[in-house]
C-alpha cells in the first residue's frame, strides 16, 4: 500500500479521512466515531494531531478551534494487584 496512513493503529488512510470530511464528518469526534481514528492502542497520541491538521486545512477552520472538539483521555497505566491489597486486614 503506497497511500499515506493517518492512523497506523486502525490502518486509516489519508484518502479515507478526506472522503469522510467531504461526506460531512466535519468534527474530530465524528471522524473518530466514523473511522475509528484515535481509538487504537496508542489512543490517538500520534494520529489525532495529524487528523486535526488535515480537518482544519480541508474544512478551512482554525486549528485551535478544531482541537477543542476532541476529548483526550490519558492512557491508563497497569497497576499490580498487590498494590491494592497492601495494608488490608486478612479477615
Ligand atoms: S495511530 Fe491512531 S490510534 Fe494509534
Amino acid at each position: 500500500m503506497d497511500e499515506p496512513i493517518v492512523c497506523r493503529c486502525e490502518e486509516v488512510t489519508l484518502s479515507q479521512v478526506i472522503q469522510a470530511i467531504d461526506e460531512g464528518y466535519d468534527t474530530l469526534e465524528e471522524l473518530k466515531r466514523h473511522l475509528r481514528v484515535g481509538m487504537g492502542p496508542c489512543q490517538g497520541r500520534t494520529c489525532l494531531p495529524l487528523l486535526a491538521r488535515i480537518l482544519a486545512e480541508r474544512a478551512r477552520r482554525p486549528l485551535p478551534e478544531v482541537m477543542e472538539e476532541v476529548s483526550i483521555r490519558p492512557p491508563l497505566a497497569p497497576a499490580p494487584v498487590l498494590l491494592f491489597l497492601e495494608g488490608q486486614d486478612e479477615d
